[in-house]
This record gives C-alpha cells, sequence and structure tokens, in this order.
C-alpha cells in the first residue's frame, strides 16, 4: 500500500478535473502537547501514538492554487519565487505528484500547479510550518477538483504531506488517533475541544535558522533509543491526563503535562545512536530561565518540537509578566479562531 493507493481509493469517482480557476485554503499552525514521534509506517506516516495538539488560530497558511502556465510547478513562498530544486518545492511538488493526473476516457492530462502560499510561522524552524503548509494546500485542491471530500478524509491527504498536518484541520484541541488499520484511513485528526480563552501560546524564537535534521530522520533515528521502548506508554498516560486536565480546564496540568511529554520526546532523542540534539545553548538557557520563574511562583511551562525554539504555556493574567521576562515573544490567543469549522 503506497499514497497513491490511498489517494485513489479516496478520490474515487471524483474528477482531476479543476472547476475553478483558483482555489484558495487556510489552515492554522498546530502545537503538539503530547508528540507524535516514531512512526509503525515510514510511506504512510502512520504513528507509533496517539497525539493531542492545540491550533494556533490564525498563525498557519493560506495557499492559493491555480494551472501553471510552464511545463513544471512554480512554487512562491511570502512572495518569493522558490527555485524548483530548493527542499521545499521538492518536498511540495513530491506531494503533488499524487493529484497530478487527468484519467479521461482516452487521454491522460498532467497538471502542473501554481502555488502561493504565506506562512505566518518561520519555515522549518520547528514550528509547524509544514503541518499548516500541507492542511492549507489539500483544502485548496479539494476546492480546485471540486471534489467536497469531509474533514476526516482531508486529515488523512494532509497526513501523507507531513504526519502532524492531519491535526491542522481543526481550531482547538485536536486529537490523532493512531489508528490500527494498515491502510492508515483510521488514522486522523479529531475536534477533541474548543481552547480556554484564558490560555495563551507565547512563541520563542531562539533561532530561524533551518534546522540540521529533519523530523523523519531524526523520529527513524531515535526508534532505536532504548528509551524509546517506554516512549508509547508515556505518551498514552500523557494524552489521558491531558483529556482530563481539558476536562477540567486545569491548566497546571495541562502544561505540566505537556513540558514533561516534551522532554520526554527529547530524552528518546538524545539516548539515540548517533543522538540527535535540536536545543541550541540559548534554548536551554530559555529553559532554566523558565524553571526559575517556575520557582519564583510564575505558572509558565514550555514546550519544544523538532527545533531549538520553544513555545511557552501561561495564562492570560500573567501576559505582562512573561512579556516582561521574554520581551521578543510572540503570543497567541489560540482561542480566538474556528467559529466557522
Ligand atoms: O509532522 P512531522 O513529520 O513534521 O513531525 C512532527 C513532529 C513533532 O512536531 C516533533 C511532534 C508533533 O506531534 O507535532
Amino acid at each position: 500500500m503506497n499514497k497513491q493507493d490511498i489517494v485513489n481509493q479516496l478520490i474515487t469517482n471524483r474528477s482531476f478535473e479543476p472547476i475553478v480557476a483558483e482555489a484558495i485554503g487556510q489552515a492554522p499552525s498546530n502545537i503538539a502537547l503530547v508528540k507524535y514521534w516514531g512512526k509503525r509506517d515510514e510511506q504512510l506516516h502512520l504513528p507509533v501514538n496517539d497525539s493531542l495538539s492545540i491550533s494556533l488560530a490564525d498563525q498557519g497558511a493560506i495557499t492559493r492554487l491555480k494551472l501553471s502556465d510552464c511545463q513544471h510547478d512554480v512554487v512562491y513562498l511570502n512572495h518569493r519565487q522558490m527555485a524548483s530544486d530548493h527542499p521545499f518545492c521538492l518536498r511540495l511538488s513530491a506531494y503533488l505528484d499524487l493529484f497530478r493526473y487527468t484519467e479521461g476516457k482516452k487521454t491522460r492530462k498532467k497538471h502542473y500547479f501554481h502555488i502561493d502560499t504565506i506562512s505566518r510561522v518561520p519555515v522549518a524552524a520547528g514550528l509547524a510550518s509544514s503541518a499548516c503548509g500541507f492542511a492549507a494546500l489539500i483544502k485548496a485542491l479539494d476546492q480546485w477538483f471540486g471534489w467536497q471530500l469531509s474533514i476526516n478524509e482531508l486529515s488523512i491527504l494532509a497526513r501523507l504531506g507531513s504526519g502532524s498536518a492531519c491535526r491542522s484541520l481543526w481550531h482547538g484541541f485536536v486529537r490523532w488517533r493512531k489508528g490500527h488499520r494498515q491502510d492508515g484511513m483510521d488514522s486522523h485528526g479529531e475536534y477533541v475541544a474548543p481552547i480556554w480563552p484564558s490560555l495563551r501560546v507565547g512563541m520563542l524564537v531562539l533561532s530561524r535558522d533551518s534546522k540540521p535534521i529533519s523530523s523523519r530522520i531524526a523520529m527513524k533515528q531515535t526508534v532505536d533509543s532504548p528509551f524509546y521502548r517506554c516512549w508509547a506508554q508515556v505518551a498514552s498516560q500523557d494524552l489521558t491526563q491531558l483529556r482530563q486536565a481539558i476536562d477540567q480546564e486545569d491548566f497546571h496540568l495541562l502544561a505540566q503535562t505537556a513540558e514533561r511529554n516534551a522532554l520526554a520526546m527529547h530524552a528518546c532523542m538524545l539516548t539515540a545512536l548517533p543522538a540527535v540534539m535540536y536545543a541550541l545553548p540559548q534554548t536551554v538557557a530559555a529553559m532554566n530561565k523558565v524553571w526559575q520563574l517556575r520557582h519564583q511562583g510564575l505558572p509558565l511551562f514550555f514546550t519544544q518540537d523538532a527545533g531549538p525554539n520553544l513555545k511557552l504555556l501561561f495564562l492570560d493574567k500573567h501576559c505582562n509578566d512573561v512579556v516582561q521576562e521574554f520581551p521578543e515573544l510572540m503570543i497567541i490567543n489560540p482561542s480566538t479562531a474556528g467559529k466557522d469549522e
């Protein structure tokens, strides 16, 4: 079973002929509070564990899609045309290959795409730019071809681009159930609950450089760590705690679970051979600062993905205190979107 089989299965009896000249897809970025780390199927991005994320309202991607005038894909990212051999374009084109052909009765037409993406999060810096990118793209494709797929089907297709993208189809708290089927048709996002209005996420950008190792390679490498053997169990316990925290609006339990889960994921990476370390000296300094502030009574926590940047978790009433300590922090109120989803 490969990606094309899944696409063919989901798009059966639907056309690969565009019905509009231009389509637009929009999706929020998402930050996992219980992380997806490790695949049971490399090809289809089927995870070892369930994960749970928080969507970041209007921090995400908007993608416009139309037919390319050239015999290749043309990709613009934040108004700048990307070289076709840039890793971002290659990854995008490989994904678009899944949707390129129109099978007529006798003809076989090939589409090349003109993609224009505005990403409000730094690309490849562990701020989930690929998640919102693929989710926005599949929404645009759905509109362009007029498929009218269900949100779960779109989530499955987004997952084929990047695993965590399957959670970016919703606002609010979103769970990705790992599923059990070999074809992954039961492995998609699921809306859990709206985000409490008092919750804040702070993006602490400590480096804008591209990460030295992709999450795909890092995940593969980590699976051999002796610590990885207990990862699925840790993730499952954390998920139960997080569900409880969400239901009871218990900030402390939510943030503490998220921080511990991120550290457990990085502990697995640190004990891989060779070790994977995304933290830079400034990442460790920021972690220590968070711990020190917490020790002094400020309820502040962090989570970290596959990159050196941190996302801080805190409550609205502590915004001023947090900004005083981290003046460069970009603060997001994740509860402000999603009324139309
Ligand atoms: O979706 P990917 O392949 O970029 O992997 C994302 C992995 C983490 O961001 C570290 C965790 C997660 O669940 O988002």
